[in-house]
């Protein structure tokens, strides 16, 4: 069989068109998706693998994408670490034992083997059920994103209290991100081992901080997961805001670097180096204009592209729950159509 585009593009080599998929597929701008969730709660959808694996694979098919990612949360890992993780109706995740302190860092567990087997066998089922030209992408978050939940308590604006931890109390900060790297790299193993064709590492807040924070206190922890993933399994490494960090992110490590609308693809790309891909990188705004201003904006960035082998089109963050569904289809067509070489 020929190589599926998504696996060719994160390869650099050449396909017959641009591979697109969207983070956040699978989520409340889908009818589909909130009828599943008048009756279950996010958590208990992410632990009953019959029903994440059923919402990964419908969604992928329905939408026409050139991937599928698994339905989970970058947070599960840290329930099982002790950290007390909840979802509120309506409301962000919360921390319930927030770390403060050099001895919460001690009393996070690593989590006990089989803690996310949920996860793996949601993997299985899908990866099953999938047609075989459709790659599934496993997930993590990386150790910066999932430090600045636990430290924060849950969400954040200004990270300030993930800084002051970093500046305060490095040794701690670095006992920390070691515990979060074991951690997501025994979780993206086992997400392989269960049949994940790729796997993305989700930075996504990592461009809150100085390129020298980012060098000194999180390129060395994302260098170790990603040189952990098995060889020959491509690795995405995704962040917004960080067109101050692209040489480092560069540096940590990846097959494809994600990047967000708040750099030029073209400009970026050249930062990075051709000799690795880039997935994105439009505005997920963008996608609540009209159908004609989509197709435009997707031409923008295949022109920016070039038509390089090595570029995933995606959105530069994740679908956002006021987008409109049949814009999404209009993207996707939009992205095919004028790509097809
Ligand atoms: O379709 C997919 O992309 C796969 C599933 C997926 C989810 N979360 C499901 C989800 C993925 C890849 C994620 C990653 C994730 N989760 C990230 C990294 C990506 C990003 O957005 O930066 C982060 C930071 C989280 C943490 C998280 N999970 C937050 C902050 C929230 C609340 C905000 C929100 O959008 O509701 C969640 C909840 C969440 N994760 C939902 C979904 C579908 C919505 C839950 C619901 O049904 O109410």
């Amino acid at each position: 069989m020929e190589t599926p585009p998504f696996l060719a593009a994160c390869r650099r080599q050449p396909a017959p068109y641009t591979p697109v998929w969207l983070m956040r597929q699978a989520g409340r701008y889908l009818p589909e998706y909130r009828a599943i969730r008048e009756k279950t709660g996010f958590l208990e959808l992410c632990r009953t693998p019959d029903l994440a694996a059923q919402v990964t694979v419908d969604t992928a098919v329905r939408l026409r994408v050139d991937a599928a990612i698994i339905f989970a949360d970058i947070l599960l890992v840290l329930d099982p670490m002790g950290a007390g993780l909840e979802f509120a109706r309506g409301d962000g995740p919360t921390i319930r034992h927030p770390v403060r302190t050099a001895a919460d860092v001690d009393r996070l567990r690593d989590p006990e083997p089989g803690a996310l087997e949920y996860v793996a066998e949601a993997v299985r089922r899908a990866r099953g059920a999938l047609p075989p030209a459709i790659p599934l992408i496993g997930f993590a978050g990386a150790p910066f994103t999932l430090a600045s939940y636990l430290i924060e308590g849950g969400g954040s604006r200004l990270y300030a209290r993930t800084k002051a931890f970093i500046a305060t109390d490095p040794g701690a900060w670095r006992a920390l991100m070691q515990k979060l790297a074991r951690a997501v790299t025994a979780y993206l193993d086992a997400q392989v081992e269960a049949g994940a064709d790729a796997v993305q590492l989700f930075d996504s807040w990592v461009g809150c901080l100085s390129p020298d924070d980012y060098r000194t206190h999180v390129l060395p922890h994302v260098r170790a997961v990603v040189g952990s993933v098995r060889r020959g399994t491509p690795v995405i490494h995704f962040g917004t805001g960080t067109a101050g960090l692209l040489e480092g992110m560069r540096a940590a490590g990846g097959d494809v670097i994600g990047l967000d609308w708040r750099v030029d693809l073209d400009a970026a790309w050249s930062r990075l180096g051709h000799d690795v891909a880039v997935q994105g990188n439009l505005d997920p705004v963008a996608l609540l204009a009209p159908v004609a201003e989509i197709r435009r904006r997707a031409a923008a960035i295949l022109g920016q592209a070039a038509g390089r082998p090595g570029h995933i089109f995606n959105l530069g963050h994740g679908v956002l729950p006021q987008t409109p569904v049949d814009h999404v289809h209009a993207l996707v067509d939009a992205v095919h159509e004028l790509s097809a070489r």
